[in-house]
């Protein structure tokens, strides 16, 4: 049974006291230098006041069913045939991809984006019901955008919960029954819950590195045994996040960070242990990113979105669609002699 299922059913609404009650002026003056460290004693009342923590801000990871459905991407300036030619190297076609936590969020437009590109899809979801429906959507979409098209996309909904060797090996069997071969996966199925480490429930502990960690080194694997069985080249992409790298204020997420630290490694790990068989691994670190469970979060708390966007150089959050060239890039042969890398998409966070 998903834990997630299991987690108490806190409406999001209710978490929104415990975030506004945090209102410090990110926006309005310069960051105190980081290489002065006054003793405890001596402190001023703004000493690291930028750069810490705060322990009151408390956000559980919603009850399925509480966040609303994503939509496609639409618009054929972004993801339309109205273009002039490009590399072929970046194109998918008669490629299979997998993208666990594909029904919605950045999963579901980055499978948007394979599909576009050429690819068929795979879409894996704990949310399976919701994964049917954004098949049908996602076809629809292609299909409208591209009235020349030859042929439609195979675009398919799987059942797993990633953090389940037995349901990971189930639908892998479901995806290469349905698809024939599996050439790309993409780990996007991963959460976030924001508690103070010293009461951190040790059981969602576990279920965070479970889904994230655990969950992409299993079907990374499952995949790359199945690569290695067909004798043939592939490329995964991993999403990470750029928590895996820094430290978020002010929210306090030291299990997040930590797994997405692991997830990097990963990547860049299982890139040299499995270059000799061609598949390639490389990370994806989004920054922060416009899906519904941020969007809904911000709408209710414009000081926590003022805080985060005043650390963001190019000044806004991303949208999800600012990962479908980058996906598409890592998986194509454009991205041929790029392996074990990290590509932070955070409108530059991670260089200040
Ligand atoms: N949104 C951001 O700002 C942001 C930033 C950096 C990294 N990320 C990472 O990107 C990934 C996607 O985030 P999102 O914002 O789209 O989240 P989301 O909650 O909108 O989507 C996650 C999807 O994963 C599925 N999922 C969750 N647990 C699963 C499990 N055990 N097995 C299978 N599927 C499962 C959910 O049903 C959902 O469809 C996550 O790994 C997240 O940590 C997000």
């Amino acid at each position: 049974m998903s834990l997630l299922r299991a987690l108490p059913r806190r409406p999001l609404a209710s978490l929104v006291p415990a975030i506004t009650t945090t209102s410090r002026p990110f926006h309005t003056t310069p960051a105190p230098s980081r290489n002065k460290k006054p003793t405890p004693s001596t402190e001023s009342p703004s000493a690291g006041s930028y750069a810490r923590t705060d322990e009151s801000i408390s956000v559980s990871y919603p009850a399925e069913g509480a966040l609303p459905s994503s939509t496609p991407v639409t618009g054929t300036g972004r993801a339309g045939a109205h273009v002039l030619p490009t590399l072929a190297a970046f194109s998918l076609q008669g490629r299979v991809a997998v993208v666990t936590g594909g029904a919605r969020g950045l999963g579901l437009v980055m499978g948007q984006g394979i599909v576009v590109s050429g690819g068929d899809l795979a879409i894996v979801d704990l949310n399976k019901d919701e994964a049917v429906k954004q098949t049908e959507s996602i076809v629809e979409t292609f299909a409208r955008e591209h009235p020349g098209a030859k042929k439609l996309p195979k675009v398919t909904a799987h059942y797993a919960d990633v953090s389940d060797p037995t349901s990971v090996e189930t639908c892998m069997a479901e995806i290469i029954a349905a698809h024939g071969k599996i050439d790309n996966l993409v780990t996007s199925a991963g959460f976030t819950e924001n508690f103070e480490a010293i009461s951190y429930p040790i059981n969602r502990m576990r279920k965070l590195w479970g889904v994230n960690v655990d969950g992409t080194y299993m079907f990374a694997t499952a995949v790359a045994r199945h690569l290695m069985e067909r004798k043939s080249k592939g490329s995964m992409v991993f999403i990470g996040s750029m928590s895996g790298a820094i430290v978020n204020v002010p929210q306090p997420q030291a299990p997040y960070n930590a797994a997405k630290a692991a997830v990097r490694h990963l990547a860049a790990s299982l890139s040299v242990e499995w270059a000799k068989a061609g598949i390639r691994v490389n990370c994806i670190s989004p920054g922060y990113m416009l899906t519904a469970l941020t969007q809904k979060i911000l709408d209710d708390n414009p000081d926590l979105k003022q805080q985060w966007t005043s650390l963001i150089p190019q000044g806004h959050m991303g949208n999800p669609e600012d990962l479908m060239g980058p996906v598409t890039f890592l998986l194509s042969d454009a991205s041929g002699y790029v392996t074990g890398a990290d590509l932070r998409v955070d409108g530059g966070y991670t260089v200040t």
